[in-house]
């Protein structure tokens, strides 16, 4: 719980009315916040901050960010810690339960994800009802949506029971749907899952294997990938997580909730970064590779020319991110295990790396490289088309948006989700009488 501090915050105003007092609370750890919810019937004034850069939305224990100091924290654990100590379905249990499991809780969440990861037959006839080349995103906002049509016994929001098997589902359930969007996107048959197969072992053979031979989960691709879901399982306030909650807020289903987050993600400025880094990676590589990257660098610096360095900068970290790191990390492993050191691409994406790490434009913004840097270049040489990069990232955030859903709900405070605005329109004005 939030604490009130002794500081308070005091407005006032420059036209000799009186000044506001303000009560200050302290988090456990980063910023205080001013509590500015009586400002409107104390003033008749709201506050103005479009992108939410200085408004600390809701109270939150799942993740913590420092961005100055590149630092992550999921329930306290630093994310380098988690990412080398443990699995996705840990990482999964510790942030919808706020504590790592036991390993008798741990064989039971495993087995409770492992036995909810079938779709309904049905849902194989609403993805055939998309084109084979519709894109991944389109394919999964509508899957998502969809499924809330199959749980009408789990949507009374208001019951904790409820909202828990829900997770259940959308955790287990979302790797089958991005398996199945793929296949068909190919012309294969979809692959059921296997029961005794890890989480990611069992959405690597969804995704790889045929029925005509017997597949084997390579060790280091289903590591990597493993990696890749813990980095990208929750990240505080962002974007889509923030759509998550605001439509949630209105009481609707969690189906529909975590579909508007789906499609919020889907956008190039968020989750949608790791595809279009891909893209222009393979731009590059075509017209000219490394001899060219100082040009492109110009026009990236160019105001004018409406580039930018996908994979660069980020709202919150304003120093190297630290799943950018991790990823990195992973990235040399599998370009080692899968023989592919000298990929044109990675070469090219270390050399604008290095330059952009000491180019005073990026210096001065304090531009590093984000965790879709790397996670493009990882993912592409497993073997996922780029276009589903962000498929695969909302597969692994789905554990943060629900959780973060969730915790919305158990706040007794908690409200619909509704701004204001400053009106720029025109004023009052009556219809001309014959127009
Ligand atoms: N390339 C070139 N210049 C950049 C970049 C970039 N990638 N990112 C920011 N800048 C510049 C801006 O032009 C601006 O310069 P100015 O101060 O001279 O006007 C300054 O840096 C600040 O940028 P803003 O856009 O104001 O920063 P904001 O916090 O709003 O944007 C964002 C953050 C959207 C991530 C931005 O850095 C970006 O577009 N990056 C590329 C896309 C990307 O990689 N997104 C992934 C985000 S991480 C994730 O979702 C997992």
């Amino acid at each position: 719980m939030m604490k009130l501090s002794d500081k308070k915050a005091t407005l006032s105003f420059s036209d000799g009315s009186a000044p506001i007092e303000f009560p200050v609370y302290s988090g456990t750890i980063g910023p205080d916040v001013i509590d500015i919810r009586k400002l409107y019937s104390q003033s008749g004034m709201f506050t103005y901050d479009p992108g939410f850069l200085a408004t600390a939305s809701c109270e939150s224990s799942i993740t913590f960010i420092d961005g100055d100091k590149g630092q992550l924290l999921y329930r306290g654990y630093p994310i380098d810690q988690i990412a080398k100590n443990c699995d996705f379905l840990d990482v999964a249990y510790l942030i919808l339960n706020g504590e790592l499991p036991n390993p008798a809780q741990k064989t039971e969440f495993d087995s409770l994800i492992t036995h909810h990861s079938m779709v309904h037959e049905q849902l194989h006839f609403f993805l055939r009802g998309f084109r084979r080349d519709a894109h991944p995103m389109a394919v999964l906002t509508g899957l998502v949506g969809a499924l809330s049509a199959f749980y009408h016994d789990s949507t009374d929001i208001t019951n904790p029971r409820h909202r828990e098997i829900s997770a259940i589902r959308l955790i287990a359930k979302m790797p089958t749907l991005v398996a199945m969007a793929y296949k068909y996107s190919l012309g294969q048959p979809f692959i059921h899952p296997q029961n005794d197969l890890s989480y990611t072992g069992n959405f690597v053979r969804m995704m790889f294997a045929t029925p005509c031979e017997d597949y084997k989960v390579n060790d280091v691709v289903e590591r990597a990938l493993d990696r890749i879901f813990i980095l990208h399982a929750d990240h505080e306030q962002n974007a889509s997580t923030s759509t998550v909650r605001l439509c949630g807020s209105s009481g609707t289903n969690p189906f529909a909730a975590i579909a508007a987050g789906v499609a919020c993600l889907w956008g190039p400025a968020h989750g949608g970064a790791n595809e279009a880094c891909l893209q222009m990676l393979e731009h590059l590589q075509a017209n000219g590779g490394v001899a060219k990257v100082g040009e492109f660098m110009e026009k990236v610096k160019d105001k004018n020319s409406g580039v930018r360095l996908m994979g660069f900068g980020h709202r919150v970290y304003k120093n190297y991110d630290p799943r950018a790191k991790l990823m990195q990390e992973t990235c040399k492993e599998v370009l080692s295990a899968l023989g592919l050191e000298k990929d044109p691409l990675f070469k090219l994406a270390m050399e604008l790396e290095r330059i952009a790490l000491e180019d005073k434009y990026f210096v001065d913004r304090k531009l590093y490289p984000n965790v879709d840097f790397y996670s493009g270049i990882v993912q592409r040489a497993i073997g996922i088309p780029p276009s589903l990069f962000t498929a695969v990232f909302a597969l692994a955030r789905t554990v943060g948006w629900i959780a973060q859903w969730n915790e919305m709900l158990s706040d007794p405070d908690y409200k619909i989700g509704r701004p204001r605005q400053l009106y720029m329109g025109s004023a009052v004005r009556n219809v001309p009488a014959k127009h």
